[in-house]
């Protein structure tokens, strides 16, 4: 009989499952048009499913000029759990709409570091991808010349000079061992450099439970959108471990024929991924035999 091990911190993060609560409200509950700036969450079932219920959703590239060409009061607006920086705040203002901010607390405090380590005359650096909204957002709440990097090579491209002071930051969903190593390579060439780790523990977790369970199973299947970043980690992670990793957004994307010769299977998902697509698949994956 085939064995299912379907990961406990499978799906949506206390941060994605408060925005995700929190649009839906909205959606019912407002009476003025709601806007989304940016897709709440990444996840194009969700951001369907909102669609759906009237909820226009500007997406990440022009939201800004999608929020610029708005009439004044023309509703509430939505901002993404991914963050935005200080001068969409100021945008939504201007345009006197009403501003549900689901930003995940943890983000907020990745915002705060940023400005606090200015103050103290630091340079900041993000460690992470620099076209995540969720990055896009951190560096605008900091100087000017706050810069991203992914690895060594994109520091030593910026050519800071030994005295300057730094201070580093992640993406939350950064893998915990690169950011680890990149830093000590910082210090090691002589920098003064105030390391914080902002990574997410939620996504930690799944990254570790998702290596277990991959490491111990015939085959894996990791579930979540194309566009979420931290999803596509997980399949990284399980594809190194497990030869067998299938990446689906959702059940029905998931070709039953080819879990045939698998015993022990594995089921994980991704910050953004909704319960109820979970349940699908892993009944899809039980229904086989
Ligand atoms: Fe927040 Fe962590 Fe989720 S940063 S949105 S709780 S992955």
């Amino acid at each position: 009989k085939r064995e299912v091990i379907l990961a406990e911190s499978a799906g949506f993060c206390f941060g994605v499952q408060k925005a995700v609560e929190t649009v839906y409200r909205e959606a019912e509950e407002s009476k003025d048009t709601v806007y989304s700036y940016g897709a709440i969450i990444h996840n194009e079932e969700v951001v369907r499913d909102l669609t759906e219920k009237g909820v226009v959703v500007f997406e990440d590239e022009d939201a800004a000029a999608k929020v610029r060409a708005l009439p004044e009061e023309a509703g509430t607006i939505i901002l993404r759990s991914h963050g935005v920086g200080p001068e969409v705040y100021r945008l939504c203002e201007e345009k006197k709409l009403r501003i549900v901010d689901t930003a995940c607390p943890f983000v907020n405090k990745i915002h705060r570091i940023v400005q606090t380590e200015n103050r103290k005359g630091r340079r900041v650096l993000i460690v992470g991808d620099p076209k995540h909204p969720e990055v896009e957002g951190i560096r605008a709440w900091g100087r000017a010349d706050t810069a991203v990097i992914r690895d060594e090579e994109e520091f030593l491209a910026l050519q800071i000079p030994k005295d300057v002071p730094l201070s580093v930051v992640a993406q939350t969903t950064f893998r915990l061992p690169k950011f680890k190593m990149l830093v000590d390579k910082i210090r090691e060439l002589g920098y003064d450099i105030a390391c914080f780790n902002t990574i997410c523990n939620a996504t930690q977790e799944r990254q570790a439970e998702a290596k277990k369970i991959a490491s111990e199973v015939d085959a894996m299947i990791v579930i979540g959108g194309k566009n979420s970043s931290n999803t596509r980690k997980l399949v990284e992670i399980c594809s190194a471990v497990c030869p067998h990793t299938f990446y689906v957004r959702t059940a029905s994307e998931l070709d039953p024929e080819l879990l045939a010769p698998f015993q022990r299977i594995g089921i994980t998902a991704g910050a953004s991924t909704p319960k109820h697509i979970i349940e699908e698949v892993q009944a899809i994956v039980r229904a086989e035999f």
